[in-house]
């Protein structure tokens, strides 16, 4: 109880035994005053702490990976909240423990501001342990907050020994079937197992994984909603695991588990160098159903030899690059639902859990169905061949609602393009079939929607179904499918094909976040190309919450990278590829760019081995190039002369090898400031430096000019991006770039390596104006072009198609790459000018770039702190600019002006007041100090 109202308490008991009349006058007016005192209490109570995640944003996961977590949460934003004095934070087994009875932690009042990444520092922590937490705060006048609601997290199993069950399949087919493209495959298998349960239940959790990929039933019913997992990792490493509450799908009694599995990455043509015909490990289930009665006691149903499988299921053939075939003639009602017929099925064999493959429980989001799109329209380009234009490039699979007939195979093929005729383009997808069957067992309706693949289309086309039937644009639907997490960031302005392009970046994320980041969803590829990935990462963190997705995949890249510190330029490494300049290098680069946007130290902390020992063999390599690098060069640069091979581009190798060295060393140096190595942050900056005069010496003359055999706006732009000159040399730098820019009529010229970084720069340097005309170009080379062509996605080339040229070499075409879409990336930072300033937006600066070619650009970021917004808008001559800064965190608000002009914030002519102080005006900006809160200011002209 409050200090105070115990004093009242006492003086009241007091004054009542003196009984005397005065006494009660005063007892009245002691109490009036207690009542006001009270009321204005509640006048400063604070709002409780909202959005309480654990670790890299898990919102009260089940099955969760860490046993070590990190806390955040965001204060409300509300009242006159701008940050954190002190925090307390509770843990506890129970919920009804909290908050002054946590048995796991109780961090007591911490004096500090820290509101995310809060290191979990209470007792260890165990495989199934439910872990129940809340926190409160005190805000920067002390106040104290109200108690948060409470958050929780169960742990899944979290190493090897949990599992007492076994690897479960059908034995390996004497002579393996193939395709008739020629490649081995496995058919599905579905398994089963009966089971009964004797008591009352209070809660079931079904551990799970799969080589291969799996979907588990449980009494008729799928449980969960995910996709394709267990996803893929170096499977020779570690598989993932996924854990499900399935209370409510068994019940005291007779009960039936079912699960089917298919080749997925484990065991598909995509797990091996594609072009290798040879077999393929086979597909194998691993499960532990564990029942917690009401008594107390557990019974666990294993994965082991019990059980029964067959490959006579309706499922006769699925694959990534080729899709699913679907045979409902062979349907098995009842399948997964206790008393089946088990007739025909055989005994499963079973293998022992090897102890060096890790199980671990999955430490991102599953892919799931995330949205679904309508057709736009139907064409009937040949007869019986039925197309669906669902308007927008998209990654998932057909959902099938329509009239089929028996004797008919429905065949439902992909595009992302159509040909002149009409017809579906395929020639970009390669190898790969992607192409689905349905052989129905009646004449009707159908609903069906394959399970154990995905596609990268726009068109579909079908072909099979009931003719008698009028078409319908309702028989298909386009189920967009990709890992799931929510959008971080929205960015919109008055362009629209600046709108579009947006729109085409944020679905090149989603189309290419399958698990794992792929260069493309569509073709017999669908890898995870890291040169592609590093140079998207920053603008796909803005996008979306994929924090836990870059976790996961940086964990993969640890596993994959060679004992030498190579690292392979696919994750997970299906190829024997040598390490290669701007690929590998998303090993150092990644971990940093999620850093600076997040904060959160850990990605730091269990990346810097790698980080440093990737340093080490580059630094090796780098003497004896091409023995130990792979040239990729400035990949896809167009217009390319390069005599080698022009998909290299032009740019040295030699630079591209120093530049990245040098920026790579950069980032380690820098992590190892940030973890608290100074003789290694000493070491790795005499090294850089070292690197940075070479690279300055090699491939400069004395008036900044390149001197190698061609002269690209990359070279330059990578200099200056990786800052590896000195200023002196910088501006010598830059007249070379622009001329390089200018020569052709302001045109980019740069791959996916030196894209990147043509926003960035160019802004750094004040030429803010010439990004804009690059980013507006209409023709070849640029983004706009694409969109001309009809891009609702981004291109692997500038021209993949073109209505004048057609189709590009179908050989690298792809329609959904997300690699130049790393412009986005310029649109929050520059264009809206949020840019964290210290990492996780602790410090944030608001610096938008008005451009002549936009009226107003709105952006939006839900950082760790919470929404930060910058809209501006002209005005006349000014410029109207409303920003949002969310509590906990400072900004800088830097407002272009021109003379004469005066400033208004919240319409009222400026002056300094407590949230916001002006510290700098010149001729061409005013800086203000700003805590947070949400501000309007309007820059008028005198
Ligand atoms: C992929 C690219 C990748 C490149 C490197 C291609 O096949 O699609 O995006 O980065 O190979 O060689």
């Amino acid at each position: 109880m409050n200090r105070f109202v115990k004093i009242v308490i006492r003086i009241t008991m007091f004054l009542y035994k003196m009984k005397s009349i005065n006494s009660l006058v005063h007892i009245l007016l002691l109490n009036l005053a207690f009542f006001f005192f009270s009321c204005s209490r509640i006048s400063v109570d604070v709002g409780p702490p909202i959005d309480l995640v654990v670790s890299e944003g898990f919102i009260n996961p089940i099955g969760f990976y860490n046993a070590e977590p990190t806390f955040s949460w965001k204060l409300p934003v509300a009242g006159n909240i701008k940050s954190q004095s002190a925090y307390r934070l509770v843990v506890a087994s129970k919920p009804e423990l909290l908050p002054n009875k946590a048995d796991f932690w109780d961090s007591g009042k911490v004096k500090s501001d820290q509101s995310v990444w809060v290191n979990y520092k209470g007792v260890p922590l165990d495989s199934r342990q439910k872990v129940y937490w809340k926190v409160m705060f005190w805000d920067q006048n002390n106040n104290t907050s109200e108690w948060s609601e409470v958050a929780r997290f169960e742990l899944g199993l979290l190493t090897n020994s949990e599992w007492n069950a076994e690897w479960i399949g059908l034995p390996s087919q004497k002579k393996l079937e193939k395709t008739k493209a020629g490649f081995y495959f496995h058919r599905p298998q579905y398994l089963r197992k009966e089971f009964r349960l004797t008591d009352e239940i209070e809660q079931a959790r079904l551990y799970i994984t799969a080589k291969g990929v799996f979907e588990a039933q449980l009494n008729g019913q799928k449980v969960g909603n995910d996709i394709m997992t267990p996803g893929w990792t170096p499977f020779k490493k570690r598989i993932e695991t996924l854990t499900y509450d399935v209370t409510n799908q068994i019940a005291t009694g007779d009960n039936a588990i079912g699960i089917i599995l298919a080749e997925g990455w484990h065991s598909g043509r995509i797990a091996y160098e594609r072009s290798h015909r040879e077999p393929k490990p086979i597909m194998r289930a691993l499960c532990q159903l564990e029942v917690k009665y009401v008594n107390g006691s557990i019974e666990t149903i294993y994965s082991d030899d019990s059980w029964q499988g067959t490959r006579n299921g309706p499922i006769r053939f699925a694959g990534i690059y080729d899709g699913e075939e679907y045979d409902a003639n062979l349907e098995m009602q009842g399948w997964s639902k206790p008393g089946f017929d088990e007739n025909g099925w055989e005994s499963v064999v079973q293998e022992v859990v090897n102890p060096e493959v890790n199980l671990v429980p999955k430490r991102h989001a599953p892919v799931r169905d995330k949205m679904e799109l309508e057709a736009q329209k139907i064409t009937l380009p040949e007869p019986d061949k039925l197309i669906f234009d669902f308007g927008q490039n998209m990654v998932g699979v057909p959902m099938i609602n329509l009239p089929v007939r028996k004797g008919q195979v429905l065949k439902i093929r992909f595009a992302e393009m159509l040909q002149q005729n009409g017809k579906l383009y395929t020639d970009n997808y390669r190898e790969a079939r992607s192409t689905d069957y349905y052989i129905p067992k009646e004449n009707g309706f159908i609903t069906w929607k394959p399970k154990f693949t995905f596609h990268g289309f726009r068109y579909v086309e079908l072909t099979g179904f009931d003719s008698d039937a009028i078409p319908d644009r309702s028989w298909v639907k386009g189920i967009v499918q990709y890992s799931d997490f929510e959008d971080a960031g929205e960015f919109s302005s008055s362009d629209e094909k600046l709108n579009r392009l947006q729109s085409n970046i944020k679905w090149g994320l989603r189309g290419n976040f399958f698990d794992i980041p792929t260069d493309c969803p569509q073709r017999d590829e669908r890898m995870g190309w890291t040169g592609d990935a590093q140079v998207f990462a920053p603008t796909s963190i803005l996008n979306c919450n994929v924090h836990a997705f870059w976790a996961s995949w940086l964990q993969s890249m640890r596993e994959e990278q060679l004992a030498d510190g190579g690292i392979p330029i696919v994750i997970p490494s299906n190829r024997s590829y040598k390490p290669s300049a701007g690929w590998s290098d998303a090993a150092t680069i990644i971990p940093w760019e999620i850093y600076m946007r997040t904060g959160d130290k850990s990605i730091l902390e269990e990346n810097y081995r790698m980080m440093k020992d990737w340093v080490t063999y580059y630094k090796l390599a780098f003497k004896s190039r091409e023995e130990k690098l792979k040239p990729l060069g400035d990949w896809l640069q167009p217009l390319s002369k390069n005599p080698v091979d022009d998909k290299m581009g032009e740019t040295s190798i030699e630079l591209i090898e120093t530049a990245y060295l040098a920026h790579s060393i950069n980032m380690t140096y820098k992590t190892a400031k940030v973890l608290g190595y100074p003789a290694d942050a000493t070491n790795l900056k005499v090294l850089r430096d070292s690197v940075r005069h070479v690279f300055e010496n090699e491939f400069f003359d004395i008036n900044g000019r390149l001197v190698t055999d061609f002269e690209t706006q990359t070279a330059y732009l990578m200099a200056l991006a990786f800052e590896l000159v000195s200023k002196e040399m910088a501006e010598k730098i830059v007249p070379h770039l622009l001329r390089t820019i200018h020569q052709v009529d302001d045109h980019l010229r740069t791959g996916f390596l030196g894209t990147p970084l043509l926003a960035p720069t160019l802004d750094k340097f004040g030429q803010a104006d010439l990004m804009y005309k690059i980013l507006f170009k209409e023709t070849y080379p640029s983004w706009f072009y694409s969109i001309n062509q009809g891009a609702t996605t981004m291109w692997e080339r500038w021209n993949s198609y073109s209505h004048t040229e057609g189709f590009g070499d179908a050989g690298m075409n792809s329609f959904n790459h997300y690699a130049y879409g790393a412009i986005g990336q310029w649109f929050y930072e520059g264009i809206a000018g949020i840019i964290p300033l210290e990492p996780g937006y602790k410090r944030i600066l608001i610096a938008p770039t008005p451009g002549k070619q936009l009226v107003f650009a709105n952006a939006e970021y839900n950082s760790v702190y919470g929404k930060i917004e910058s809209n501006w808008k002209k005005r006349g001559l000014g410029l109207e600019l409303e920003v949002t800064i969310p509590p906990n965190t400072k900004a800088e608000v830097v407002i272009p002006v021109k003379q004469r002009m005066n400033l208004l914030m919240d319409e009222e002519e400026f002056e300094d007041n407590s949230n916001v102080r002006m510290i700098d005006k010149s001729a061409n900006k005013i800086t203000l100090d700003v805590l947070p809160g949400k501000y309007n200011f309007k820059t008028l002209q005198r």
